[in-house]
């Protein structure tokens, strides 16, 4: 086998073996697809509960293998060692599960992680752990520096319990790099968004852009003047493998995103702008569509320092461009899986329906739950209750 350099700019022996748990999800198919035309052979772990198999159809054959089943079941199937690399992205994420099955959330978040990182270190094969930028928490400081204090809410808000989880796969990610010298790179995800992102949690782009290709009002929390940074998922995973590649990323958090950010209001109107489209903005205030105990994060904002001086990382695709391919791709795929929850869904959850403008449900989880705050880290908002549809 030769060393080459390839088309993401790694220098690398091929073809190697990647595993990529949560490799059926919006992140994991970009970066499959990213490693299968570097040359690579790509396994993937995934359980479908918020991936679609959908999401593999352009892997090339023969370059993929996809394994339908958990990681915890998937694992005892391989040897250590017989990866040259593993991303591990599987994570119970969005905020109707984090809320209604903190139990589930928390053992998938941590449990499989357990075992995954065992798995890793076994063999000390260059493992990434996708964590997020929820773990910084209510930290008030932006932009968000990776060695920054973090605030948690009390433990009786279950919302918390989502950052929790994937700050204990930081810590024994963290623990196995300096025990057993497990080659382990640890990614924040700031909001990360571009096609086969769906709406169903609530993520704020693809809600905006299915609500604006349906001539629908486009449901802008508060003021709409908190800001995200939004960073292309097609950018983002370019920097994936560099950071396993590289020796100095190696036992180190990094924050990934874009840092230019924009008040959602303003996103509101890009799309409106972009699309053409002739949709209303609907003002909704935080304790309409959240109940008393709303906390949004005003800002959120990642310092890049660090992924710049490590790898050079700069997003390049501008949001109108990402705007633009994610309504592409609903428009061809008739937007079936990406609309907004009907009544059905209401009654099949036992809920009330919604009174929303674009007949969105206002939130109930919070209700449920005991703290209704969105994961704002995931561009998550309160119209996200609808069960993901079938994969
Ligand atoms: N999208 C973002 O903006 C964002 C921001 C911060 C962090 N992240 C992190 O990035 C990773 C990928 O997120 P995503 O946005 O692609 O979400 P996603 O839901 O599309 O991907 C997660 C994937 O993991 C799979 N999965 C869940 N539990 C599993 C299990 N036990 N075994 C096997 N597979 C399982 C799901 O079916 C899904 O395909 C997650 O770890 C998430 O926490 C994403």
């Amino acid at each position: 086998m030769s060393s080459h350099a390839n088309s993401s700019g790694v220098n690398q022996t091929a073809p190697r073996r990647c595993l990529i748990t949560g490799g059926a999800g919006f992140i994991g198919s970009h970066l499959a697809e990213l490693l299968a035309n570097r040359g690579d052979h790509v396994v993937i772990v995934d359980n479908l509960s918020t991936g679609r198999r959908s999401n593999l159809r352009n892997l090339p054959a023969g370059q993929h293998t996809f394994i339908h089943h958990s990681v915890r079941d998937a694992l005892p199937r391989f040897r250590p060692g017989e990866f040259d690399e593993i991303y591990h992205l599987a994570a119970a994420v969005g905020v109707r599960l984090v809320i209604e099955k903190p139990i589930h959330t928390i053992e998938t978040n941590v449990l499989e992680s357990i075992d995954l990182l065992r798995f890793a270190a076994a063999a000390s094969t260059p493992t990434l752990i996708a964590s997020t930028s929820e773990v910084y928490g209510k930290g008030s400081r932006t932009p968000f520096s990776e060695d920054d204090d973090v605030v948690y809410g009390p433990t009786t808000l279950n919302r918390w319990s989502y950052a929790c989880s994937k700050a204990i796969d930081e810590y024994l990610a963290l623990a196995h790099h300096h025990e057993h010298g497990l080659p382990a790179v640890i990614v924040r995800f700031f909001n990360t968004v571009g096609p086969r992102q769906v709406g169903e949690y609530g993520m704020v782009l693809p809600r905006f852009v299915t609500a604006a290709l349906h001539g629908q009002p486009l449901e802008v929390h508060g003021d709409g003047k908190q800001s995200r940074c939004f960073c292309d998922v097609r950018d983002s995973v370019q920097a994936l493998p560099k950071m396993l590649a590289s020796e100095r990323c190696r036992g180190r958090v990094i924050n990934l995103g874009d840092d230019k950010s924009i008040q959602i209001r303003d996103l509101a109107e890009l799309v409106i702008k972009t699309l053409g489209s002739k949709s209303p903005i609907a003002l909704v205030p935080y304790q309409e569509a959240f109940g008393k105990n709303f906390d949004d994060l005003r800002d959120r904002r990642p310092d890049l320092t660090r992924v710049r001086q490590l790898l050079g990382f700069a997003a390049k695709i501008p949001l109108v461009q990402t705007i633009r391919d994610l309504a592409a791709e609903i428009e061809a795929s008739g937007a079936q899986t990406h609309k907004s929850p009907g009544p059905q869904a209401d009654a099949q959850h036992g809920r009330p329906k919604a009174s929303g403008a674009a007949g969105f449900r206002r939130s109930t989880v919070g209700r449920q739950g005991g703290d209704s705050r969105p994961l704002a880290d995931e561009g998550l908002t309160p119209q996200a209750r609808a069960p993901k549809g079938t994969p």
